[in-house]
């Protein structure tokens, strides 16, 4: 028994930390962010409680509630120098190299944040990550597009004001449409955080030497950009593109099977859940919601995903290997159907995932026994050798 849950004895010598803030049981398809189940957060709470939740370990009250919301609305806007950093970008960069770079240049503007020992230097940090990754993600966008910056209207919510800052142009205002932006939050807050995941775990090695929190999530951007972890919602759907009809899915699953062929089915599998992720039910359910919202309820995608899903859930390949969709299978449809383009999947999932990593950060950063990383090898190089001169090589 170790906290809530009993792990087996080999588990536990491969656990990287303790943490408190999710738990995941990938037998059974569980996941709880501080205890409450992510069904029900996504049915009942909105994005900025589940904030809370993720890095207080409470639910707020109404007062506390209001208060950290004024917090993060407030902070929402960037340093004005932060928009000549957008240029120096080729017009064509994915929004992901981007915000690489931009977020990392935070560490540049925020110098509070730099004594990461005093716990209200990493509040701020958290406050204003939280606050500006979304500006930051819709202007990756807008300079992708050539459009202007929209900064952000402190009447809208965290959804509506990303929403708006993707949608809007200065000829134009965005209404949200409150279905689509109840949708978006709940995106938000089922990628919210998932326990030690790579990337999650970047952001905790680079944070382990007291590295500048900002420049910890910028490598926690980089390391969920790759198509084996948050580009795979973008690559989904990409290979749903690719296959077009559901002629074609035998063919595709055919080659997912086929070990000479490098191509998985994207959106497919998970290195924890051995069942149904939680959160891709809760993103198909989503997806039915927005696409009957917008009459695109014969959307051939959907379709595709959905005939694709039973397939491959009949097929012995990945029953047997319990290959289950994941929380990236549904949702670039649900995005695509709310005309976000494929290239701001990621950027997106990185948004959303930034409250969790820095819950997670702050959660290592306050434990006084934190050491810094340092995973060790199984060394199967030469053994010890004499140098050879030149002439001798
Ligand atoms: C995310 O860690 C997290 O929590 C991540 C995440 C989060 O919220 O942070 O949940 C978000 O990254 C979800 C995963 C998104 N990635 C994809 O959908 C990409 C496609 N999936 C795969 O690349 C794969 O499933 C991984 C990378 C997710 C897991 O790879 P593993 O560890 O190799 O999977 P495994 O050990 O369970 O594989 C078992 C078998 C292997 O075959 P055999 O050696 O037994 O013959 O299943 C095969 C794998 O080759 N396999 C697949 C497959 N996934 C695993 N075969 C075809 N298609 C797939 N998608």
């Amino acid at each position: 028994k170790h906290g809530y849950f009993t792990y087996d004895p080999g588990f536990l010598s491969t656990a990287s930390c303790d943490s408190n803030i999710t738990f995941i049981d990938g037998e059974e398809g569980l996941l709880f962010y501080r205890g409450y189940p992510i069904e029900q957060l996504a049915e009942h709470s909105d994005f900025m409680e589940v904030s809370y939740l993720l890095i207080y370990g409470e639910l707020p009250n109404a007062e506390q509630k209001e208060k950290f919301t004024n917090t993060i609305t407030r902070h929402s806007m960037v340093h004005d120098q932060l928009t000549h950093i957008f240029r120096g970008f080729r017009r064509d960069a994915h929004p992901m190299a981007v915000m690489v770079g931009v977020v990392g240049s935070m560490s540049a503007f925020y110098h509070e944040a730099i004594d990461v020992s005093d716990p209200r230097n990493r509040e701020f940090a958290a406050h204003r990550l939280l606050a500006k990754v979304p500006t930051i993600a819709a202007w990756s966008y807008k300079y992708n597009v050539g459009q202007p910056f929209m900064y952000p209207k402190n009447r809208f919510n965290y959804a509506e004001n990303f929403m708006h800052m993707m949608f809007a142009t200065p000829c134009e205002d965005y209404e949200p449409n409150p279905v689509l932006a109840k949708a978006f939050e709940r995106i938000l807050i089922l990628h919210a955080d998932h326990e030690q995941n790579a990337s999650t775990s970047t952001v905790r090695l680079a944070g382990s030497s007291g590295a500048n929190p900002f420049a910890c999530v910028a490598a926690g951007i980089a390391s969920l950009w790759g198509p084996a972890h948050g580009g795979a919602n973008e690559a989904t759907l990409k290979m749903l593109e690719e296959i077009g009809d559901i002629s074609r899915i035998g063919e595709y699953i055919k080659r997912a099977k086929d070990k000479t062929d490098s191509f998985r089915l994207m959106g497919f599998g998970h290195r924890v859940y051995r069942n149904m992720d939680p959160r891709a039910a809760i993103m198909r359910q989503t997806c039915h919601q927005v696409l009957d919202e917008l009459g695109l309820n014969d959307d051939p995608m959907f379709k595709l995903a959905l005939e694709l899903e039973k397939i491959a859930l009949e097929d012995e390949y990945f029953v047997s290997r319990r290959l289950y969709p994941n929380v990236d299978f549904y949702s670039g449809i649900v995005m695509r159907a709310m005309g976000i383009p494929n290239s701001m999947f990621t950027a997106i999932f990185a948004l959303a995932r930034t409250v969790g990593w820095v819950a997670q950060w702050n959660e290592m950063m306050s434990d006084p026994g934190s050491k810094i990383g340092r995973p060790r090898q199984l060394y199967t190089g030469p053994e010890r050798r004499d140098f050879l001169p030149l002439d001798q090589r």
